[in-house]
């Protein structure tokens, strides 16, 4: 990205308590971006719609995720923090977006399927859900979009609309483009942190593990990591192991070489492992859950945060929507 800066930007639903999986697959990379480009980061109210019935939650769950996102270290100074919809302008591009987008390509998305599966309502907006999405990523000319692994169809087919409109729209632009390409940024190392069932940890399958759980909470999650039958003195496999994966997210390089050699080397239990693992989370979150109490003890500072964050993105969401209204023959 010479000369101009990267802009980077991404989003995450308002739709419950939010878990350790959320925080190494999305909000690390992001905290740690920030410092690289200009950086958007919201919540994604517009889409939490989808799934939340209750207006109370909803506006509570807002608040929440802003408060545990500022505590994790997104720096206000540097990135935009704000509520999607702040950005009204958002869904008239869903719109525009919407008239392009071919019926096949959301009927591929996986997303939709797997919601479907899991019993949520085939609504109208959880089916077109990767249009509004690929319009939050459009209104800022985003260049990279960090995010989990589960979220890469839905920058794939952003991708694909950017092709088809600046197609059908882009002719007259001296750069054939009315949009620029955006990038998924995905984490190798922490593309899938497992739940405590060894699947993606996600609320919805109640396998999860949440940032700021009270102490107990948080301990009688990791004890209930699922192991296998292996007896305390047989050697074990440490790759294969949900206890040894999580505990490489938290710990140094020196002592995950020391848990890998205990593993191999067999006569400590599972149970052991899972003590130790919690240690290790419980002390890598307290900072965080430090600067949660400061925050949460000033009453005015994440109102100030997102009423701050909300104008900086309206100026660059008008800006991109007045060109993209004059292209398609609206203004
Ligand atoms: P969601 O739970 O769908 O609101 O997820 C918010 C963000 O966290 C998205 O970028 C997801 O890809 C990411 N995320 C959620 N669960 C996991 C997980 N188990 N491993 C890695 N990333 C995750
Ligand atoms: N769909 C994302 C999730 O469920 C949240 C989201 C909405 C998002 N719009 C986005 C993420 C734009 C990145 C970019 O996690």
């Amino acid at each position: 990205m010479k000369g101009k800066s990267m802009r980077i930007l991404s989003g995450i639903q308002p739709s419950g308590v939010l878990h350790i999986g959320n925080y190494f697959g999305m909000m690390r990379p992001a905290i740690a971006l920030q410092a690289e480009g200009e950086a958007f980061y919201f919540i994604a109210d517009y889409h939490a719609l989808t799934s939340v019935r209750d207006p109370k939650a909803l506006r509570e769950n807002i608040r929440r995720v802003a408060l545990d996102f500022l505590a994790c270290g997104l720096d206000p100074e540097r990135a935009a923090l704000f509520r999607q919809s702040d950005v009204p302008q958002v869904t008239e591009l869903a719109w525009i977006l919407s008239t392009i987008a071919p019926m096949g390509l959301l009927e591929r998305s996986h997303s939709y399927k797997d919601k479907l599966a899991r019993g949520m309502p085939p609504s109208v907006g959880l089916f077109s859900y990767p249009v509004l999405m690929a319009a939050d990523i459009l209104i800022y000319d985003s260049d990279v979009v960090p995010v989990g692994k589960d979220q890469k169809q839905h920058i794939e087919i952003t991708r694909d609309l950017v092709v088809k409109i600046n197609e059908t729209f882009g002719q007259s632009e001296p750069d054939g483009q009315i949009f620029k390409l955006p990038e998924p940024r995905i984490q190798a190392a922490t593309e899938v942190v497992p739940g405590i069932d060894g699947q993606k940890m996600s609320k919805s399958y109640g396998n999860n593990i949440d940032i700021f759980g009270d102490e107990k909470e948080m301990r009688k999650r990791v004890m209930s990591i699922v192991t296998d039958s292996t007896p305390v003195e047989a050697p074990k496999d440490a790759s294969r192991s949900t206890i040894f994966q999580l505990y490489s997210l938290v710990a140094s390089k020196s002592e995950i070489a020391g848990m890998r050699e205990r593993f191999q080397k067999g006569g400590t239990g599972y149970g052991n492992f899972k003590k130790e693992l919690f240690e290790k989370l419980w002390e890598y979150f307290t900072p965080m859950r430090e600067r949660r109490e400061e925050i949460l003890a000033d009453k005015s500072y994440i109102d100030n945060v997102l009423a701050r964050g909300a104008k900086r993105a309206n100026e660059i969401a008008d800006q991109v929507m007045t060109r993209v209204r004059k292209r398609v023959g609206l203004r």
